[in-house]
């Protein structure tokens, strides 16, 4: 069968039908009944292996047996960070430790860090769902991945890596940061596909530039990139830089890691959730109610298939809606994902995220993308500083006007009045993979 969808670019567009997994070509029906077997064994297993569910779920009255439908799991307690830290390092894992093949851990702003645990049949299901997501994102067996997501304790690096090399794919084990040293690897080993950060690759083109390289000249024609929100405007910025097509991946640590939803390349419309792995839910953040798929909400996972880390209604705190699926019609997407509850800034009165003030630097065509928002008191009253880097091959006069644009643009969009300082090209911190783009100085 030929592709699906006609190649625009210069990356393969789509999956021919007969390579996609099985489970991403069955019907919303076959899905349900699937995904309902499967939560009843996690929610049994759970219930049998891990005392903070037992008594969780014991506290809300409902036992296994209670799960006889998909909307069922409504029954269930939602799992918080908060849990996972009580119980660390090891309290919530479902298996002996014999069967623990390898730990993962996320740093965490606060306090201790939650501790994650795969055995060898989860680290294969998640290898397999990182080629799954790869091949959504266009690469193909063959291609080179420079993958410059941190190795190590966080599941970036490792979980890109082995789902490079279950796809076919030759992988570039670069981790992140030593960007002068990226960039040189990139021009000499031609890698088709980078994995990282996008606010990383950002910094990555910077570096091309400097050292005289168009970044649009090297071999890269495809980015799979996520970890951090962005906006589609960072999208087109990214890909008008580079040439290549980006693609939106995305995870987190405690429901997995990256692979647990991907954007298809021929689409870009938002991650489709690997359903067959994942029943994702949207609440009402303030109220735990259940949202209609559509309307945005807080983002909710239960794992299906995990054995030594089952996660049951986890928390996520990512703002989202539930869509159709399109390019894999029987698995929902999410919206791509531009903010965490807990990235909401709140000046005085008004709630805004910074990958709105994201969206109105990139439409302004003299400011460059590297800017930090800094929160201080001035008195009694919050402020907020944007400083902005200059373009480096524009005046300082073009860029100070545009600098007053976006303050009266922010203004006008979001209702706050924020300082903008200009500064030097260079000045502010690079990513070199989440980046930190808020400073609470208050
Ligand atoms: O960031 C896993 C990952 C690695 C995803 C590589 C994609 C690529 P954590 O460190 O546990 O795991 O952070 C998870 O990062 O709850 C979101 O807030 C944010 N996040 C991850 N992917 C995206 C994305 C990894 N594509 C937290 N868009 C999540 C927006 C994302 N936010």
């Amino acid at each position: 069968m030929s592709e699906t969808v006609a190649a625009t670019g210069s990356a393969a567009k789509g999956a021919a039908l007969e390579t996609l997994d099985p489970e991403e070509r069955m019907s919303q029906d076959e899905l349900r009944a699937l995904q309902l077997e499967r939560l009843q064994w996690t929610v049994r297993h759970a219930y049998e292996n891990v005392p903070l569910y037992h008594r969780r779920f014991d506290e809300a009255g409902v036992a296994p047996d209670d799960i006889r439908t998909l909307d069922d799991v409504q029954r269930l307690p939602f799992t918080t960070k908060g849990d996972l830290r009580e119980t660390y390092p090891f309290g919530m894992f479902a298996v002996p430790m014999d069967q623990v093949r390898r730990l993962h851990a996320s740093s965490g702003t606060t306090g201790r860090p939650t501790v994650v645990g795969y055995t060898e049949g989860d680290l294969q299901r998640w290898a397999r769902l990182v080629a799954r997501s790869l091949r959504a994102s266009g690469v193909r067996p063959g291609m080179k991945v420079h993958n410059a997501y941190g190795y190590g304790l966080f599941t970036g690096g490792l979980g890109l890596h082995d789902g490079a090399a279950m796809l076919g794919a030759t992988v570039i084990p670069v981790s992140g940061g030593q960007t002068a040293r990226q960039v040189q690897l990139i021009r000499d080993f031609e890698p088709e596909v980078i994995s990282c950060t996008p606010s990383y690759l950002l910094t990555i083109a910077d570096a091309m530039e400097e050292a005289g390289i168009d970044p649009r000249s090297t071999s890269l024609r495809i980015g799979v990139l996520g970890a951090e929100p962005w906006t589609n405007e960072l999208r087109a910025e990214i890909e008008r830089r580079l040439g290549i097509d980006a693609v939106d991946i995305y995870g987190l640590s405690e429901v997995m890691g990256p692979g647990v939803a991907n954007e298809c390349i021929e689409t870009k419309d938002g991650p489709h959730v690997w359903e067959d792995h994942f029943l994702p839910e949207t609440i009402d953040a303030e109220t735990g109610a259940t949202v209609a798929d559509g309307e945005l909400g807080e983002l909710v996972f239960t794992s299906l298939t995990k054995e030594a880390f089952p996660i049951i209604r986890y928390r996520t705190r990512d703002l989202t809606r539930l869509l159709p699926g399109t390019a894999r019609p029987g698995m929902r997407r999410i919206q791509k994902i531009t903010g965490r509850d807990d990235d909401m800034i709140i000046l005085r009165g008004v709630n805004l995220f910074p990958t709105q003030i994201e969206e109105i630097v990139l439409g302004i065509e003299a400011l460059t993308s590297n800017f930090v928002i800094e929160l201080t008191k001035k008195g009694q009253l919050d402020a907020m500083a944007v400083r902005i880097e200059r373009h480096p091959s524009l005046s300082v006069s073009t860029c100070l006007a545009a600098t007053e644009v976006l303050r009266k643009r922010i203004k006008a969009h979001l209702g706050t009045t924020v300082e903008v300082r200009l500064e030097e090209p260079g000045a502010l911190p690079r990513s070199e993979g989440k980046y930190k783009r808020v400073y609470d100085l208050r």
